[in-house]
């Protein structure tokens, strides 16, 4: 997988996209069904854990997903994690016009995240898990995030996801390349499909379900999936 893009490299173009990813109405649009998911993944936490005061979000980006599951939890502390200054600038800025909440930004690769254990209620690691490259990188930080979550804690998964299927896949690429086109043009679709192919290496669900099942989880959800994006929930 080396033909793929270097950490360097991903937290530059980041660096430079923080607007795209500030837009609670929307969520980011390339991901379909983007709003609809920032709504189900917070109602999912509060329907799960509805006490929830400490919540980790992964390659949090300018905050969206933080920013939501504050409006319906007692959140107390939000740790934000992300590779891009930039970006856990801006999210701890929108944070702290909107909750009371204590908010730590933590600059630093998923891959070398270390929490103290059973510290959070809940995680989430919104469309940042395709950025992990190898089968092992994938055990590990889901291994990491059951460690860092108390007993009853979830971890929310949004995602661009992979099919193992080889047809399947084929026929999701076509389909999400007809969204983009729809969004934005023929330009538009061949630049997301350009920069897809290059920075992601995303995951089918059954892997990521086996992987965190493997990691220790004792329940695994499917939520959401439409064409190659599906969000799911683990419990600890
Ligand atoms: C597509 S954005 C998603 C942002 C946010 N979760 C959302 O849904 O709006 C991905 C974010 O993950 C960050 N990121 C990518 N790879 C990462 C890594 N290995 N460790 C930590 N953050 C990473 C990027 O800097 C970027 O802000």
């Amino acid at each position: 997988m080396s033909n793929h893009a270097t950490r360097d490299e991903i937290r530059a173009r980041f660096d430079r996209d923080v607007e795209r990813f500030s837009k609670l109405e929307t969520g980011q649009t390339t991901t379909i069904d983007a709003a609809y998911v920032l709504d189900l993944i917070a109602e999912c936490a509060q329907a799960t854990v509805p006490g929830a005061t400490r919540l980790v979000d992964l390659g949090c980006g300018a905050g969206n997903f933080s920013l939501k599951l504050a409006q319906g939890l007692p959140l107390e502390s939000i740790t934000l994690v992300d590779l891009s200054r930039p970006m856990l600038d801006r999210a701890s800025e929108r944070l702290a016009e909107a909750t009371p909440a204590t908010v730590t930004a933590l600059q630093v690769d998923l891959l070398d995240l270390k929490l103290p254990p059973a510290s959070a209620d809940i995680v989430v690691a919104a469309a940042v898990l395709h950025h992990l490259r190898e089968d092992a990188d994938w055990l590990n930080v889901f291994r990491a995030i059951w460690e860092s979550l108390a007993p009853g804690g979830v971890f929310f998964i949004w995602d661009l996801i992979d099919h193992d299927w080889p047809g399947i896949r084929q026929v999701m690429a076509n389909r999400y390349s007809q969204y983009l086109e729809g969004l934005g043009g023929p330009e538009f679709r061949d630049k997301v499909n350009t920069y897809v192919a290059y920075e992601d290496t995303p995951r089918s669900v059954p892997f990521q379900m086996q992987t965190l099942t493997n990691a220790g989880f004792s329940a695994v959800e499917v939520l959401h999936k439409h064409i190659s994006f599906a969000a799911l929930a683990a419990r600890k």
